[in-house]
């Protein structure tokens, strides 16, 4: 008997409050295109940017935090991560575990039944290395809050790993921009890091990540997720906003600077960040859940040779990477909360509160196994 043609999908309407997430039964369950591979979600993981993209937070038009309530830029017609409106209604979801159901035309059918972590980044296969030409999972096409979802075949990893999916979900956007931003920054053994957001989901990622390239990592978070962090590896943990940067590194660390600022954050603590910079050092970003418009002090740019980076399309073969380090047990799984798919609403509730370290996923039952959870 084949697939029903139909399928349960959570799906963003439009740009809004929470209420734009609508469970579908009726979503098309998604056909194998010539060279792509089909994935039953097991679990797929939350992400900022679903938020931000149901909020319009991306519109030029909003200068404040990423709040979880309506931006206002919706309706300036950019409040899509790359500058668009976004194409709605759509499944959102990058963060997809589970195994290969089906293959298109020219797609390896040796991956039908293999367990696999989906790259999310989907690169034009005529100019795969042009950053400007990727496009995201659950943003610029259907991602994983749905029973299946199509991909590239070459999106897919196959994985050997004794983690769940609803772990292994933890894994994708986080890790991969927080192994960019490494990258980016040129991250060694002789750094000192600055991490801030460190208890979220990239933030935690940047500290194993850091710590594995044999960095010293210090995380700023809130005081509950301390000890938590110092399990990660962080040499300091200060708190999420200190009063006096400085004077707080120099007691945790025996200096008041550091050579990265890795940052997720932004808002009206980033000078304070810049500042902390050593001659030479440098900054990158990947986000700034705390505000977009902050105060650049150009003489502390031009005066310390600073670099400032940004981090968001993520090169060929960083995923690949990811993987191994993965299946090596080299980068733990943090997974806060696992809801069900029907709950997506809730899950992204709990997500707002920030009370997490990690990530939060939902998980999706196989529909052939069990009936629909009410
Ligand atoms: N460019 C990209 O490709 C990319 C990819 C992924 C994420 N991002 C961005 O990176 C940021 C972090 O993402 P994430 O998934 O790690 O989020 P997350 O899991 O929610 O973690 C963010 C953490 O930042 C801390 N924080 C500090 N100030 C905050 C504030 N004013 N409001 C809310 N939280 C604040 C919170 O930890 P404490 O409570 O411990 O302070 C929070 O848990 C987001 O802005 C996201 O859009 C960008």
């Amino acid at each position: 008997m084949g697939a029903p043609e139909t399928m349960r999908a959570v799906v963003l309407t439009g740009h809004g409050g929470p209420e734009r997430l609508e469970l579908r039964s009726d979503w098309p369950r998604p056909v194998a295109g010539a060279g792509e591979a089909v994935v039953r979600v097991g679990a797929c993981g939350l992400n900022t940017t679903d938020v931000n993209t149901r909020t319009g937070w991306y519109s030029k038009a909003v200068r404040g935090g990423s709040t979880g309530t309506a931006a206002g830029g919706g309706a300036v017609g950019d409040g899509g991560w790359g500058g668009a409106r976004p194409r709605f209604p759509f499944v959102q979801g990058a963060d997809v575990a589970g195994t290969v159901v089906r293959v298109g035309a020219g797609a390896d059918p040796g991956l039908v039944g293999r367990r696999v972590l989906v790259d999310p980044w989907l690169r034009d296969p005529a100019a795969p290395l042009d950053p400007a030409r990727c496009t995201y999972l659950g943003s610029d096409r259907d991602g994983g809050f749905a029973e299946e979802v199509a991909v590239p075949a070459g999106n897919v990893h196959p994985l050997e790993s004794a983690l769940t999916d609803a772990e292994l979900a933890t894994f994708p956007t986080s890790s991969l921009t927080a192994e960019n931003m490494l990258d980016r920054a040129a991250v060694g053994a002789a750094d000192v890091v600055l991490v801030t957001g460190a208890s979220g989901g990239v933030g935690s990622a940047l500290v194993q990540l850091a710590r594995r390239r044999g960095a010293t990592v210090v995380a700023l978070a809130a005081e509950a997720k301390h000890a938590a962090l110092a399990a990660l590896g962080a040499s300091a943990v200060l708190p999420r906003a200190p009063a006096d940067l400085a004077a707080a590194l120099d007691a945790a660390l025996g200096r008041a600077t550091v050579t990265v600022v890795a940052d997720v954050v932004g808002g009206a603590g980033w000078p304070q960040l810049l500042d902390r910079l050593a001659h030479g050092g440098r900054y990158v970003g990947s986000g700034a859940i705390a505000g977009p418009i902050v105060e650049l002090d150009l003489r502390t740019l031009y005066l310390r040779d600073l670099t400032l980076l940004g981090a968001t399309v993520v090169p060929p073969g960083t995923f690949a990477r990811l993987v191994g380090y993965v299946e090596r047990g080299e980068l733990r799984p943090l997974l806060a909360a696992a809801y069900p798919l029907e709950r997506l609403r809730e899950a992204q509730a709990a997500f707002l509160e920030k009370r997490h370290v990690g990530n939060v996923v939902v998980t999706v039952a196989d529909p052939a196994a069990a009936a629909p959870p009410t």
